[in-house]
């Protein structure tokens, strides 16, 4: 089986083959990603006009150099699947509809993605990972802990009321005057600081709701940094550790009420797993504390590697080969409408607020 995938739901174009051959592991022929983030910088925040424009200026390109660096031709491909939903709709109307010209051109079917379906099943293409098990999906747009039941199976248990981690990591770069994209800047500067020094909130540390709020720590940060104005490279730096220590603390709260619940709803299950994904992921000190917190529960500690945690087309193209097997590719997807917003779990209801509009995903 071999799947063409397609992504351009924010602001990475990218392409990407991937084949499953019998009951040997999957394996990535061919993993194309073009980044805009300089694109976007200027505008301290990802642009949705810009990125359409330069997906469509891209992606022919990129599909053509992720077929001809996986040596499969279109012919070869069982399948294009494309992200279809949530993102910036510009870029995924350009990465839809180049999809559906190139499976109607080749006479293959052709797969609308969930993009958080492409997240929640990367464990499975990199680890062979059983389901059922949990993800934590942080990145700029969401913050949610997924209960993953099977493909097509998945249960929300957490999302955030307010902003989204990775776009927390943002603001607080922003207001402390580093570049974007800020959470690589702010692990960076927090490196030299003293994470004793502010006693920020940890928003929701306790709260029988299991979701996640950033909101107050947000304003909690600009109240600090504003009574001490003007900022010492030391006070943005010991702002920065603060923030990762109130960040890391909360996340450990939140995850480890996930884990027992996991544990009760699936007492069968011999070895569970806590996934995670998303750009935020790739922060040491979250990855840390995270790892602490599921050996002392029993958990494994599944982190795939930080290229296809963020925004990727492998896989879309592998969620597009989990859905072929399972005969779950959709039946009319040629006909399939971008969705901005298209919730994972179509069960739990929508949390006010949750994570920027259109944000990416
Ligand atoms: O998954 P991603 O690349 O894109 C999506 O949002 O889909 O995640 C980007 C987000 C940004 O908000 C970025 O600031 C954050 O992930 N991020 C980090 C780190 N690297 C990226 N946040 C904290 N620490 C990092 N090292
Ligand atoms: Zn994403």
């Amino acid at each position: 089986m071999r799947v063409l995938g397609i992504e351009t739901s924010c602001d990475e174009t990218a392409a990407s083959v991937v084949a499953l051959d019998g009951a040997s592991a999957p394996e990535i022929l061919s993993n194309i990603v073009l980044s805009q983030i300089e694109e976007h910088a200027a505008f301290g925040g990802v642009v949705p006009e810009i990125a359409a424009r330069a997906h469509v200026e891209a992606l022919d390109a990129i599909v053509e150099a992720a077929l001809a660096d996986s040596a499969v031709s279109l012919d070869e491909v069982d399948a294009v699947a494309a992200t279809a939903g949530p993102g910036l709709v510009g870029g995924l109307i350009v990465g839809l509809m180049t999809a559906k010209a190139i499976a109607a051109a080749a006479n293959k079917p052709l797969i609308a993605i969930n993009h958080l379906e492409g997240h929640a099943l990367t464990a499975r293409l990199t680890d062979g990972l059983d389901f059922p098990y949990l993800l934590l999906l942080v990145s700029g747009g969401h913050t949610q802990i997924v209960a993953v039941r099977g493909v097509g199976d998945y249960q929300r248990w957490a999302t955030t009321i307010d902003d989204a981690l990775g776009e927390a990591f943002d603001k607080t770069a922003k207001m402390l005057g580093l570049p974007y994209p800020g959470g690589p800047n702010v692990e960076k500067a927090a490196a030299s600081g003293d994470a004793g020094r502010f006693a920020f909130p940890r928003p929701m540390k306790g709260s029988a709701q299991p979701d996640f709020s950033f909101s107050g720590l947000k304003t909690a940060v600009r109240q600090a940094a504003t009574a001490i104005a003007p900022l010492s490279d030391q006070d943005v730096a010991d702002i920065c550790a603060s923030f990762q220590a109130a960040v890391a603390d909360a996340l450990s709260d939140r995850v480890g009420r996930a884990l027992a619940r996991f544990r009760k709803e699936f007492p069968d299950k011999a070895s569970p797993a806590l996934v995670v994904a998303g750009g935020v992921a790739a922060n040491r000190t979250i990855k840390g504390t995270l790892e602490a917190l599921c050996s002392e529960a029993g958990f494994a500690f599944v982190a795939p590697p930080q290229k296809l945690c963020t925004d990727n087309a492998a896989m879309i193209a592998w969620a597009g080969i989990e859905r072929l097997r399972a005969g779950m590719a959709g039946e009319n997807a040629a006909g399939f409408v971008p969705r901005s917003r298209w919730p994972l779990d179509s069960v739990s209801a929508p949390l006010v607020g949750s994570g920027r509009r259109g944000a990416k995903a």
